[in-house]
This record gives C-alpha cells, sequence and structure tokens, in this order.
C-alpha cells in the first residue's frame, strides 16, 4: 500500500476557495449560476455553494482523495478507478426515485443541481478496512430529495443502485460483487440532516473515480455504505439487500456504523490510519458523530446489528 504524502493544504485555502465561490454566488444573486460549465462529461467544473455544518480538522489532500479509491466496478486496487474511470460518460444521467412514495420522478442530473441549494460538508469517511480520510464534499441532503417524491407511510427504507454498464464500468466484468452494486438505509438514517447526496468535492464537480455524478455519503457508517454513481432510489417498507452483506454476511452487516468496540471476523476496529499520517489513531463511535445520530440506535445491540 504506496500512499503519497501532501502536507501542504491547509484549511485556509478551503476557506478561501469556499469563500470565494460563495461571493461568486452572492454577487450573481443567483444560486447555480455557476454551474453552466457542468453540461459536459468529464473535468472538474467548480460549483457554487454555501457552507453548512463541517469538521474543522484538516481535510486529506485532493490528490489522495481522488488517486486512493474503492470503487469495485473500475478494478479492486487503490489505483485502479483514477486509472479506469475516466471512460464512464457521465452525462446524460438521470436518477430513478420511486417505490413506497406519492410522486415518484426521473430527475436529470443537471436539473437536480440547479434544483437544490448546494453546501459543502467536511465529513471524515472511515473505509471498514481501517484507513480514513477528511473530504470536503459539495451536495444536498438526501431528506430534501426524499420530500420531493412525498413518501408514504410504507417508506421504512431506502434502497440505493449504482449503474449497470460493464462496457465502461470494467470490473463489471468479473464476479467480485453481484452487480449492480447496492447500498440501503432505514428511512430515519436516510432523512437525517448528516446524510449526503455529493456532487462534488473540493469545490468542483466529481470526479468519475469518486462517484460522479452524484453518490451517497454517510460519515456515522463505513465507507461501503456511500454508494457512488447512482441511478436508482427506491422508497420500500423491507430492509433491502446490500452488496457487501451479500457478498459476505458475517462481515458486513446492514447498519455497519463505525464502531471501535466491534471487531472485523479479521481485524479490529478500534484504530485506523488517517491517510497522510504515520502512527494509528483511535477510532471513533460512530466516527465522532455520536452526539447526533446515537439516539436513532438506542436500545438496539450494536453487536448483533453490526
Ligand atoms: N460504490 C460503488 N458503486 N462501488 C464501490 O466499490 N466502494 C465503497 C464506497 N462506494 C464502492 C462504492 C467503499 S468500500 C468506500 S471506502 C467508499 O466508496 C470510498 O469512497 P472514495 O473512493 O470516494 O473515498
Amino acid at each position: 500500500m504506496l500512499i503519497r504524502h501532501r502536507p501542504d493544504l491547509t484549511d485556509n485555502d478551503v476557506t478561501d476557495r469556499g469563500l470565494y465561490l460563495r461571493r461568486r454566488e452572492f454577487i450573481t444573486g443567483v444560486a447555480g449560476l455557476g454551474l453552466a460549465g457542468l453540461g459536459g462529461a468529464a473535468g472538474a467544473a467548480p460549483l457554487a455553494f454555501s457552507k453548512g455544518f463541517s469538521t474543522t480538522e484538516k481535510p486529506t489532500p485532493k490528490d489522495d482523495v481522488t488517486s486512493y479509491n474503492n470503487f469495485y466496478e473500475f478494478g479492486v486496487d487503490k489505483g485502479d478507478p483514477a486509472e479506469n474511470a475516466g471512460k464512464l460518460k457521465t452525462r446524460p444521467w438521470t436518477v430513478r426515485v420511486d417505490g413506497a412514495c406519492e410522486a415518484p420522478k426521473t430527475f436529470d442530473i443537471d436539473a437536480l443541481i440547479k434544483g437544490n441549494k448546494l453546501e459543502e460538508r467536511i465529513y471524515r469517511l472511515r473505509c471498514v478496512e481501517g484507513w480514513s480520510m477528511v473530504i470536503p464534499w459539495v451536495g444536498f441532503p438526501l431528506k430534501d430529495l426524499i420530500a420531493a417524491v412525498k413518501p408514504t407511510s410504507k417508506a421504512k427504507f431506502v434502497a440505493f443502485e449504482t449503474l449497470m454498464r460493464p462496457s465502461e464500468m470494467t470490473g463489471q466484468r468479473w464476479d467480485v460483487l453481484q452487480w449492480p452494486y447496492r447500498e440501503g438505509l432505514r428511512i430515519d438514517e436516510a432523512v437525517h440532516p448528516l446524510t449526503l447526496i455529493a456532487v462534488g468535492l473540493y469545490g468542483e464537480t466529481l470526479p468519475n473515480q469518486n462517484g460522479a455524478p452524484l453518490r451517497l455519503v454517510v460519515p456515522w457508517k463505513y465507507g461501503f455504505k456511500s454508494i457512488k454513481s447512482i441511478t436508482r432510489i427506491s422508497l420500500t417498507d423491507r430492509q433491502p439487500p446490500t452488496a457487501w452483506n451479500l457478498s459476505a454476511p458475517r462481515e458486513y452487516g446492514f447498519y455497519s456504523n463505525v464502531n471501535p468496540a466491534v471487531d472485523h471476523p479479521r481485524w479490529s476496529q478500534a484504530t485506523e490510519r488517517r491517510i497522510g499520517e504515520f502512527r494509528r489513531r483511535d477510532t471513533l463511535a460512530f466516527n465522532g458523530y455520536g452526539e447526533w445520530v446515537a439516539d436513532m440506535y438506542r436500545g438496539m445491540d450494536l453487536k448483533k446489528f453490526y
């Protein structure tokens, strides 16, 4: 495992960029006017957003965030997604939101980006493999998208699916996982204000290797819950099947809340390596977001519901 170290980026760099983009948004007077460059498929374009809830920890250098990835649709090694995901065509792109709701709808990605108020959220990401990063995402709360389709009382869970396109996602030609990649959340988790649909990072459109054009970010859960390149979101009354749980049910549960007290069958989850750091650090319960999310799991045995 070879990781490049770039100690040159500070909080200020990120803040300044955020302020710059926000100021531009203010000057134009129209949120989302900075998005004209988003029509094309490839290439990072600046995004207009406002600052929302964030950690003050130092973000992981962009080079690491965009070159050390898990995205099995493009290969199983950390460098494969950056090398192979350029093939993915992210326009046109639609997301179908359906199931237990009154107003199912197919959303065009550019309409979604223009129609939602984008925020920057600097979140910790803890992978189940034992490494972590701090990533400045740009996106909007998933709850806004769910509200738009008017969920019914039968909406107890939310199921997510990644695009299935083996011609571009060459990893899908191999049975590493049961494709398409699938994930799920309980409805209260899905509408929690921390749960984000990300369309960018570091103030620019999401690079393909990070899940363009839109991916989920659930910061208190292991990274594999944060499904990339989503094409379908379905509200359902049943706990949906999920890719890693189907593949190795004893190793990867449905909940997968970051929990230093519950080890993976093959390794400890007590500590983690922050990419760019040498010494391992302690892993925090719920990845440090317990203050906001622990209540949702009150009374649940988190060893059983891992
Ligand atoms: N989504 C899809 N569709 N395919 C994947 O292989 N990997 C997951 C998650 N989302 C994955 C995925 C895992 S294991 C992690 S840790 C995060 O994406 C990594 O996100 P990043 O590469 O943007 O850091």
